[in-house]
């Protein structure tokens, strides 16, 4: 399934850029946004995540972020995001862009990693700006409040209509367009502004590698389009490039 050619074109390149989202995280137990068994084919994200939904019904929202941490908790890095870390180690200027804000990437070992959506596990004041740790909004305590100036404490998520945060965004351009090969990884690939990443990539010269059970909007753009599962592919993908880098010396 994963020809020599693509081995020798990722352990041949010197930088590689692995664009992820929900999918990635699906083999840890984490349920994705979008398709039938989809967060949001359950809940409508502008009453969720937003900040107009936060500001109507902050107890509500927390109960929902309190409910994902729950699950988030209890779960641990797949073969797909340990096989990321192998890859890592093989390439020399290798980046996770990642849309999840699981940490499992991080858990997992990946030193490069670009959080476009926030994380779960960090929170902050919106009325002072401190800076607070995932302990501190424990689930089902209802809205925290900042010890320091009484504000409202909120995930330190990217809610629908807000900006991405500005260096995270940046580094990963300048990622994208410097990749050689660039990965999508278990994304739909239809939220913006993350989803432009891989016709960034594109169109400064890399070669597009699609990794999803299912095609995307993305799917004809693509230069390769593997078809499966990550914990199952990228595990290949790390195997052959590994070989491919010995036979090569
Ligand atoms: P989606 O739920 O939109 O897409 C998940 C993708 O993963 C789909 O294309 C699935 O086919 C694929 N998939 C499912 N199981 C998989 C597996 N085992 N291996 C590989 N792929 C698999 O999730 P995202 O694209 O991450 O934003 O969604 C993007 C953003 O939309 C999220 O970051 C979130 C959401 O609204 C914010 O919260 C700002």
């Amino acid at each position: 399934m994963i020809s020599t050619s693509l081995a020798r074109r990722l352990s041949g390149a010197h930088a590689v850029v692995a664009f992820t989202g929900a999918g990635v995280s699906a083999e840890s137990g984490v349920p994705t946004f979008r398709g039938t068994d989809g967060i949001w084919s359950k809940l409508r994200p502008e009453e969720l995540a937003s900040m107009d939904a936060f500001m109507k019904n902050p107890s509500l929202v927390w109960e929902w972020y309190a409910h994902r941490k729950k699950i988030m908790s209890g779960i641990e890095p797949n073969p797909g995001h340990r096989a990321l870390v192998r890859m890592e180690g093989l390439v020399s200027a290798f980046a996770v862009v990642t849309q999840n804000i699981d940490n499992l990437h991080t858990r997992a070992g990946s030193r490069t990693v670009y959080e476009l959506h926030g994380n779960i596990e960090r929170n902050y004041c919106m009325q002072c700006g401190k800076a607070y740790g995932s302990d501190f909004a424990a689930a089902g305590s209802g809205v925290p409040l900042c010890p320091a100036c009484g504000g409202l404490v909120r995930p330190d998520v990217v809610w629908f209509g807000e900006m991405l945060p500005e260096e995270e965004w940046g580094a990963s351009v300048r990622a994208a367009e410097g990749a050689e090969v660039f990965m999508s990884i278990g994304t739909s690939a239809v939220v913006y502004p993350a989803a432009s990443l891989p016709l960034i990539a594109k169109r400064a010269g890399a070669y597009i590698l699609e990794i999803n059970p299912e095609p995307t909007p993305l799917t004809p753009a693509a230069d390769e389009f593997l078809q499966g599962r990550s914990g199952v592919l990228l595990p290949l993908l790390a195997d052959a490039m590994e070989k491919a880098g010995s036979t090569a010396q």
